[in-house]
């Protein structure tokens, strides 16, 4: 079987989950947004009030924890947890989980074993770097963190989060420091992937840009 496997990595707010959305719409792909399960990680740490700088504590989450998608809905333990995962709360934690080794073993066989017998697109920080180093595609979307910010606070608005501007932008840069710097897998750009800056961008022009390139290589 001959399979397409199209990775989107880049910092937060860069519009992946968005662009690789559309995109998988378009060419009929499934897409994994892998954010979301090292989110959904999160939620349950957090709920078990565990110390989320404790690896035995969290090696036994990750290790009991079922994380499904279920059309654009994610599960945890069976429970719709769509919402839950978007709280600041995860987002301010997200990076200490996902941060753990072990964590991150359990969380990236997950996601080739999804990806092994189908067309997928799937956003992330490490994927064109270690998830699938073979992918068809890889991109890194970037966009000024003042962007990104705002892009954020759009999002959050819509969702009924109150948070302003400087917070924001204070917090997504604090998260891109920790998931570039850490040890295990970093936010990083592939050296084979086409690097796409979406600051002066709408999606739909992102979204056109990508599959230019992906209908002119074929
Ligand atoms: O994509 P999103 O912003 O929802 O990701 C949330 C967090 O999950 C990131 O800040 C990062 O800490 C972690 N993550 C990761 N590797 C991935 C995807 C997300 O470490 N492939």
């Amino acid at each position: 079987k001959n399979l397409i496997q199209i990775a989107i990595d880049g910092p937060a707010g860069s519009g992946k989950s968005t662009v690789a959305k559309k995109l998988a719409q378009v060419l009929g792909f499934i897409y994994l947004d892998t954010g979301a399960m090292y989110r959904t990680v999160t939620l349950k740490a957090l709920r078990s009030q565990i110390d989320l700088n404790d690896p035995q504590a969290l090696k036994a989450i990750v290790d009991t924890i079922a994380i499904d998608f279920d059309k654009d809905r994610v599960l945890m333990d069976r429970e719709d947890c769509t919402e839950a995962i978007r709280q600041p709360e995860v987002s301010r934690n997200v990076s200490k989980v996902a941060m753990d080794v072990h964590v991150r073993e359990v969380m990236v066989k997950q996601q080739q074993q999804i990806a092994s017998n189908k067309n997928v697109i799937m956003d992330g920080r490490d994927i064109g770097t270690h998830v699938l180093p073979n992918a068809d595609y890889k991109f890194f979307l970037v966009a000024s963190a003042e962007e990104r910010a705002s892009r954020r606070l759009r999002e959050l608005a819509a969702k009924g989060f109150e948070t302003d501007l400087k917070t924001l932008t204070k917090e997504i840069e604090l998260r891109d420091k920790l998931d570039s710097e850490r040890a295990c897998a970093p936010l990083a750009q592939a050296s084979d992937a086409i690097c796409i800056d979406t600051t002066t961008f709408n999606i739909e022009e992102v979204v056109n840009a990508l599959l230019e390139i992906i209908q002119n290589r074929k």
